[in-house]
């Protein structure tokens, strides 16, 4: 059957039908373009966009059926299995995975930019020792363009790429910072010898006091943790980059948007949330307590690392990220790991309730994401920050992507009004 190409509206008060061109992508649904609406005073309801399209893009891919996710068109399993984190990062941002001149030019242009300002460490004294990682990344990254306002003009092409890369290079610097100052540590600095992972665990585990090198076989499942988070088309913090940049907002300012919004538990805090649910869990005989409360309507409780909007099958992130704890368990010796195992059993009892199977609810990135870190010595209020640094690739490649769409407007969307209708002023003695 061929593919419709326009639909018409009809209404039942005898107005004139209204007819909507059909687009297709490349790959994917097909979108009704209702951009002409609102001429007619008709706009659509769509809280929460569950079937609205907020753009077009040529970055990532997400096949939720089939459980398929593709950056610039390759696999993600291709990728986390034969790239670098900047190599990802590189082939989000500008299209095409690096040649060997062009993936050396910019890894040593990122790691010549891995250092931040001196005085923004004043910024991070400004914060409680106690402050949540993720409340000091806000406040840090948001200052950056106190800092580095020579390169804040979004509309120029040059200055857009220097703040790409002072972004991709320097946020690992504030969220490692951001522990250091938690744990009353003094701050490491960037060892631009050392590869992305490898210079972030440095700056998270090294002291001045002894000499610290990093576990080849862990950095490069660090590598490939940052590869699996580093974008997923619209999720909400990417929407909040692209809605904060619209209005041409500074890239600093859109980013530390995106970090707030990212740290939500229903999005990219449900890494930290599904860990502390797992310690909750404590054991495999409380499984059942815990998915009778998931699914009972009147417990906001619910299984974190579990659902997603899009993905109606496995997460393939969540597939990877799996066999990546046995691979990091096994290199610790920590191959009995209680709450991996625990993890395991919860994923299979949930997968074959029906509760589970008939909403498709499948275990999502974050399911396994904090076991592998907790057994890499991250703590869980980090596991946030690292998905924030790792998204930061993905977020300044939807930005650039937006800020240089030709079509690209403010947005600014409108609402079903169910407030007052009009009423007069009643002075305070008669109200
Ligand atoms: C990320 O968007 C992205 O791409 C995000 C992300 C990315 O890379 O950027 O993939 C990262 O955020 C992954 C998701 C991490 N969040 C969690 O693990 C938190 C737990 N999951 C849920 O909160 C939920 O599944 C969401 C928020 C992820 C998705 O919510 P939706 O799409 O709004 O789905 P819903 O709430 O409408 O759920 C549909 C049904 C409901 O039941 P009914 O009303 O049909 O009876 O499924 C139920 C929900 O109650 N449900 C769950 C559940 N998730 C959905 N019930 C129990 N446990 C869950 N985890």
């Amino acid at each position: 059957m061929t593919k419709p190409t326009k639909v018409t509206l009809t209404f039942d008060n005898g107005i004139e039908p209204i007819e909507l061109p059909i687009l297709s992508g490349n790959l994917g649904s097909d979108v009704i373009d209702i951009r002409t609406l609102g001429k007619h005073g008709i706009f659509t309801y769509d809280p929460g966009f569950l079937s609205t399209a907020s753009c077009n893009s040529d970055i990532t891919f997400i096949d939720g059926e089939k459980g398929l996710l593709y950056y610039r068109g390759y696999p993600i399993e291709q990728l986390a299995e034969n790239c670098d984190f900047l190599e990802v990062a590189y082939l989000l941002i500008n299209g095409e995975l690096p040649n060997e001149l062009e993936k050396k030019q910019f890894s040593s242009t990122i790691h010549q930019h891995t250092m931040l300002h001196d005085q923004l460490t004043n910024v991070f004294r400004g914060f409680r020792r106690d402050a949540h990682p993720m409340a000091v990344m806000v406040g840090v990254v948001g200052s950056m363009s106190a800092f580095y306002h020579d390169s804040v003009d979004v509309l120029d092409p040059i200055l857009r790429e220097i703040t790409s890369n002072r972004l991709l290079a320097k946020v690992p610097t504030v969220a490692a910072w951001s522990y250091k100052y938690n744990i009353g540590q003094p701050f490491i600095y960037p060892q631009n010898h050392l590869n992305y992972a490898e210079n972030f665990m440095h700056m998270m585990f090294a002291t001045p006091c002894e000499k610290y090198e990093p576990n080849p076989v862990l950095a490069k499942a660090f590598e490939r943790i940052l590869i699996l988070h580093a974008d997923h088309e619209q999720n909400a913090s990417t929407s909040t980059v692209r809605l904060a940049g619209s209005s041409g907002a500074n890239p600093f300012a859109c980013i530390a948007a995106g970090i707030a919004s990212l740290w939500g538990p229903a999005h990219g805090g449900a890494n930290e949330a599904t860990l502390k649910m797992l310690e909750e869990i404590g054991d495999v005989s409380r499984i059942s307590e815990f998915i009778k409360r998931a699914k009972d309507k009147n417990d906001s409780f619910r299984l974190m690392g579990f659902g997603h909007r899009v993905y109606r099958s496995m997460d393939p992130r969540a597939a990877i990220m799996q066999r990546t704890c046995y691979e990091v368990l096994n290199e610790l010796g920590l191959h009995n790991d209680p709450l991996f195992k625990l993890a395991l059993e919860l994923e299979k009892i949930a997968l074959e309730d029906e509760y589970f199977v008939s909403r498709r609810l499948y275990p999502n990135v974050d399911f396994y994401s904090g076991i592998v870190m907790r057994a890499m010595g991250i703590p869980n209020s980090m596991f946030t920050a690292i998905f924030a640094l790792a998204r930061t690739a993905g977020w300044i490649a939807q930005w650039n992507e937006m800020i240089t769409n030709p079509e690209a407007k403010i947005g600014r969307p409108r609402q079903l009004y169910t407030g007052n209708t009009r009423r007069d002023f009643i002075p305070v003695d008669k109200r």
